[in-house]
């Protein structure tokens, strides 16, 4: 049997060390996945950072600027600017879009009203999303249509949505998309779900009764905003969680990673985290569904972890001075390797 470039490339690579010039995006596209990592418009409008997020990566995620409160900061006016900026310069480079997210409980509009109607509402939700989705149409290519819908016991999150619409605003919010773009792949995204437990329990079951109701729900999206050494599981518990999901006809992405630790940071928490990249990487290839994978940034410097949870961080790639750190090797190593987890 002849081997087509690819093909000697993977048998190749199999006893190669990594090539110094290979990035990200070229080892994870040999393995039939994309790989990215969460944006801000300044990073866009930085000519140096904008140089390295085009080479590194293959898909990005707006962090903040898609969310409802940024892009619809009035009932009748939104701000597109931001998001705009983000989605140009990623097809200018080639990339691919995250749209990132339709409905969340966190960044909402202080004009949304506890005092409307369920139908009053729905009104709102379904401007909101046909807007939104209808501007990035064919450049958006995957949207978290709801995002963190289950909170930490199990229970429906109490939001502004459940509250005002009740638990069917999760369905309803997966038709307004699918309405307006048919082609666009729309997930479900959460925290916390990459462990067995009550709350993974509870995510399947939506997942489940969306699927049975005929709701268009295309793919569940993995956060894995995660903390070493404490809570990271193995490439093999990982990869059955992921395959829930897939044994249901569903896509996987691991959309926000990153893996934090206690500061101040040491040789041994920097293993740890490397082993947590990797553990995910490997779960990832290891199920064809999971074809996504993006991290939320790249740069110790600038993460959100660090206003929000103070004492805790540097949990990204490359470190405060830019410098990649042994969990850039080992994401690499591992793409290239193409190292599996043992099936069970
Ligand atoms: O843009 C405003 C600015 O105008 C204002 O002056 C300033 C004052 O605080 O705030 C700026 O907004 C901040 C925004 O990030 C942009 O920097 C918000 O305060 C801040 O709360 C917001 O934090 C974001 C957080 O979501 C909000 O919940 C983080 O950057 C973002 O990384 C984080 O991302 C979430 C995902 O969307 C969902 N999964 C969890 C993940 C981490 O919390």
């Amino acid at each position: 049997m002849v081997l087509g470039a690819i093909g000697l490339a993977l048998a190749l690579s199999a006893c190669q060390p990594v090539p110094d010039d290979a990035t990200l995006a070229e080892l994870a596209a040999a393995r039939g996945r994309r790989i990215g990592t969460a944006v801000e418009p300044s990073h866009v409008a930085n000519p140096d950072t904008a140089a390295f997020i085009a080479d590194e990566f293959s898909i990005v995620t707006a962090e903040n600027v898609m969310k409802f409160g940024p892009i619809h900061p009035e009932r009748d006016r939104y701000d597109f600017a931001p998001a705009d900026a983000i989605v140009d310069a990623a097809v200018a480079n080639g990339q691919q879009v995250r749209g990132h997210a339709l409905v969340w409980h966190r960044q909402n509009p202080t004009w949304l009203d506890e005092a409307w109607t369920r139908d009053e509402a729905i009104a709102v939700l379904e401007d909101h999303i046909t807007t939104v989705v209808t501007r990035y149409r064919e450049r958006v290519v995957q949207w978290d249509v709801v995002n963190e819908a289950i909170d930490d016991t199990g229970a429906m999150r109490d939001t502004f949505w459940l509250r005002t619409i009740g638990p069917d605003y999760v369905a309803l919010a997966f038709e307004f998309a699918r309405a307006a773009d048919p082609d666009v792949a729309l997930y479900y995204n959460d925290y916390l779900i990459e462990r067995a437990g009550p709350k993974a329990d509870r995510v399947a079951q939506l997942v489940d009764d969306l699927i049975a109701a005929g709701v268009p729900i295309d793919g569940v999206g993995y956060q894995m905003h995660v903390l070493v050494p404490e809570l990271m599981p193995s490439a093999n518990a990982l990869r059955h969680e992921f395959e829930r999901y897939a044994t249901r006809g569903l896509r996987v992405a691991i959309t926000e990673m990153d893996v934090a630790h206690i500061l101040p940071s040491t040789p041994e928490k920097f293993a740890a985290q490397a082993d947590a990249y990797d553990n995910a990487i490997m779960a990832c290839l290891a199920v064809p569904a999971c074809d996504t994978i993006v991290f939320w940034g790249w740069s110790d410097a600038d993460s959100w972890i660090d206003a929000e949870f103070p004492g805790f961080g540097n949990a990204l790639l490359f470190d405060r001075s830019g410098e990649p750190k042994i969990a850039y090797e080992r994401i690499r190593g591992v793409l290239w390797w193409n190292l599996q987890p043992p099936a069970a």
